[in-house]
């Protein structure tokens, strides 16, 4: 068994984490041994590596926040039905690991047969992406949206959702050579942020009056995304892939009345109901399962190269998620 462990933060993430040997006792009694399959490496998993994210374990502490894994051994009192069972593994256990022991109660069972790679993505990702969709405007089919880092996961489970919704959107990248992906990820519009970004997505759009805007970046791109809303939209900003505070002009909170929110899904965790998670939950393994949400994968990798893995991940202008594969 090994476990990719981090005994300090560090400004260059993959110096800090390695893959070490680990033990496990037998699950006790209610609990379960899971195999992990697949876990991601999120930009929220680089920046607790750097120190420089919202909530900090204490150290050492195992990299990874989501994944899915196999159920392999049963505690006392565990039904012998679970064994075999993939299951997602409870958000923040710390997923770059071979096994993990978790709580039978309250284990969110997954149907077999369905890509392990896209489920174990679907803790953190698509959720966002559909509360933001549905939490701050009242949005009714044919009203448009407006997102940056279109081709980041949250940008194109967003793209998928919109569509799902009959939402229109507009996604915009940072780079012309993003643009075919996203475009063949769905999205109708596709622009490259900078220039005249409101002139063009007015153009794209016929002049729509967009209602939400969906920051990812921070920096001057905040303030692109607000100068394309309509008079008294929402603006959202969930994301500091600039590394820049957001940059939004007076005349955007004055003339056009913008309203700017920040969005943390460990917030909405922390206050959702019981059955509201379901509902959410529930809305996202329909889409996942039936193949209508995806993100795009651009490499896996063994626990043994979490360097490696590391590094790609904090590596910007990927293809695609990287994965860590513990079982490889
Ligand atoms: N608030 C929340 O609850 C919450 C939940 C989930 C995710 N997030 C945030 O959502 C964002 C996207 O996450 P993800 O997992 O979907 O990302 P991802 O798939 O890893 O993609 C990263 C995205 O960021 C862009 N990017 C990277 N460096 C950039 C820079 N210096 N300036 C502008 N854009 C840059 C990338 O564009 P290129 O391909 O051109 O490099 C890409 O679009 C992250 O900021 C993450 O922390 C927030």
């Amino acid at each position: 068994m090994k476990k990719a462990e981090y005994t300090q933060r560090g400004p260059v993430p993959q110096d800090v984490i390695d893959a070490v040997d680990m033990t496990l006792p037998p699950p006790a009694a209610g609990q379960v041994l899971i195999e992990v399959l697949a876990a991601p490496i999120n930009p929220s998993d680089v920046l607790t590596l750097t120190g420089q994210y919202g909530l900090l374990p204490p150290l050492p502490a195992i990299g990874g926040n989501e994944g899915v894994g196999r159920i392999v051994g049963l505690g006392d009192g565990v039904d012998a039905s679970w064994n075999g069972r993939v299951v997602l593994l409870p958000v923040g256990s710390g997923t770059w690991r071979t096994h993990l022991i978790a709580e039978s109660k309250g284990l969110v069972m997954l149907p077999d047969g369905v890509d392990v790679q896209q489920l174990s993505m679907l803790a953190i990702n698509p959720p966002t992406a559909l509360l933001m969709l549905s939490d701050f405007v009242t949005l009714q089919p044919g009203d448009w949206v407006i997102q940056n880092a279109a081709n980041s996961a949250v940008g194109s489970y967003l793209i998928g959702i919109a569509k799902a919704r009959g939402l229109r959107s507009v996604n915009i990248v940072r780079r012309e050579s993003a643009v075919a992906a996203v475009k063949a990820a769905g999205a109708e519009i596709v622009l490259v942020d900078g220039d005249k970004l409101p002139k063009r997505v007015a153009e794209a759009t016929g002049d729509a009056a967009i209602k939400l805007g969906i920051d990812a970046v921070g920096g001057p791109a905040t303030d692109n995304l607000a100068r394309c809303l309509a008079q008294g939209a929402t603006l959202v900003n969930y994301g500091a892939m600039s590394g820049e505070p957001c940059h939004i002009s007076p005349a955007s909170f004055i003339f056009r009345d913008i309203t700017l929110r920040g969005f943390w899904l460990s917030q909405w965790f922390r206050t959702a109901t019981p059955q509201r998670r379901g509902e959410v939950f529930g809305e996202i393994g329909r889409f996942i399962a039936t193949g209508q949400l995806r993100a795009p994968v651009q490499a896996t990798y063994p626990l043994n190269q979490i360097k490696q893995a590391v590094a790609a991940a904090a590596a910007g202008e990927r293809d695609g998620k990287i994965l860590v594969l513990p079982q490889q």
